[in-house]
């Protein structure tokens, strides 16, 4: 079978556990080398290492804070070092941290505070940190929310502006790259079953999942498999895009 990423060297930021791990498969599924990087789960990245392993392609786990700007360069250049290059950075690593209006008194701002520069300002750094090695063709994919463009229920100021800046860079991104043919887009998943939205399948109220054209959550993989496209040799041409996998939420 062919594969089509064959010889491309990935960054998942994030790859530890949810859509990262399934992405980070994904990747490999098609003849990538994979670096994923965690912040706490040195366990569960060994593990997605050995699985990614088996599949023949090689791999690396490396920890690194997306919250901590400074730790973005020595990341990329850790990819470089152990692989030769990057040619693909996903950023995927994310928080949520919602549920409270910006008026409620117990809302914790040193923590939305942290979101931002974890979902935000990281994301930013990566990206900054990427273009400076990624070769001409390279791609840039970052893991968006449909609450990015509709914030269709209070609690969730922050993490949907959160996502909703990385679309602007992403497209400014696009257009400072776009002379050296590297693609920088957003893929903006719908809700899924991962730690993230841990418990809420089934249990939201019923008008979320009527907010969506279909009732469903969606797929890691059917996530991943955009991802994968945005990444692959059908994919130059598009850029700053933003691409929704979420079941109609933003139609
Ligand atoms: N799940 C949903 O319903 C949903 C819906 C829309 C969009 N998304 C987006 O999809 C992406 C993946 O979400 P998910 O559901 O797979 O999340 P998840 O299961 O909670 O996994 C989060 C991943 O991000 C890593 N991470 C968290 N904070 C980090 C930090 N400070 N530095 C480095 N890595 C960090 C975690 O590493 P550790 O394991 O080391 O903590 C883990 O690998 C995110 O961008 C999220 O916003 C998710």
């Amino acid at each position: 079978m062919n594969k089509t990423l064959s010889g491309k060297v990935a960054l998942i930021t994030g790859g530890s556990r949810g859509l990262g791990a399934a992405t980070a498969a994904a990747l490999a599924d098609q003849g990538a080398d994979v670096a994923i990087s965690y912040v706490a789960s040195a366990e569960k990245a060994a593990a997605v290492i050995g699985s990614l392993k088996a599949k023949g392609v090689r791999a690396v786990a490396i920890q690194a804070d997306q919250g901590d700007p400074a730790a973005s360069g020595p990341l990329i250049q850790k990819v470089v070092e152990t692989f030769g290059k990057l040619d693909i950075l996903v950023n995927n690593a994310a928080v949520a941290w919602q549920g409270k209006t910006i008026d409620d008194p117990e809302i914790d701002n040193t923590a939305m505070d942290r979101q931002w520069m974890i979902n935000t300002m990281g994301v930013i750094a990566n990206i900054r940190a990427a273009a400076k090695v990624l070769p001409d063709g390279g791609r840039i994919i970052s893991v968006g929310s449909g609450l990015g463009t509709r914030v269709a229920f209070p609690g969730t100021t922050d993490y949907a502006a959160s996502k909703a800046a990385i679309v602007s860079y992403s497209k400014g991104a696009a257009r400072d790259l776009g002379r050296r043919n590297i693609t920088v887009n957003v893929v903006q998943a719908g809700m899924m079953d991962t730690d993230m939205a841990a418990g809420s399948k089934g249990k939201l109220p019923p008008i979320i999942m009527e907010s969506h054209a279909i009732h469903r959550f969606a797929e890691r993989d059917e996530v991943a498999a955009a991802i994968v496209f945005l990444a692959g040799p059908h994919a130059g041409f598009i850029t700053g895009s933003v691409i929704d996998v979420n079941g109609g939420f933003t139609a």
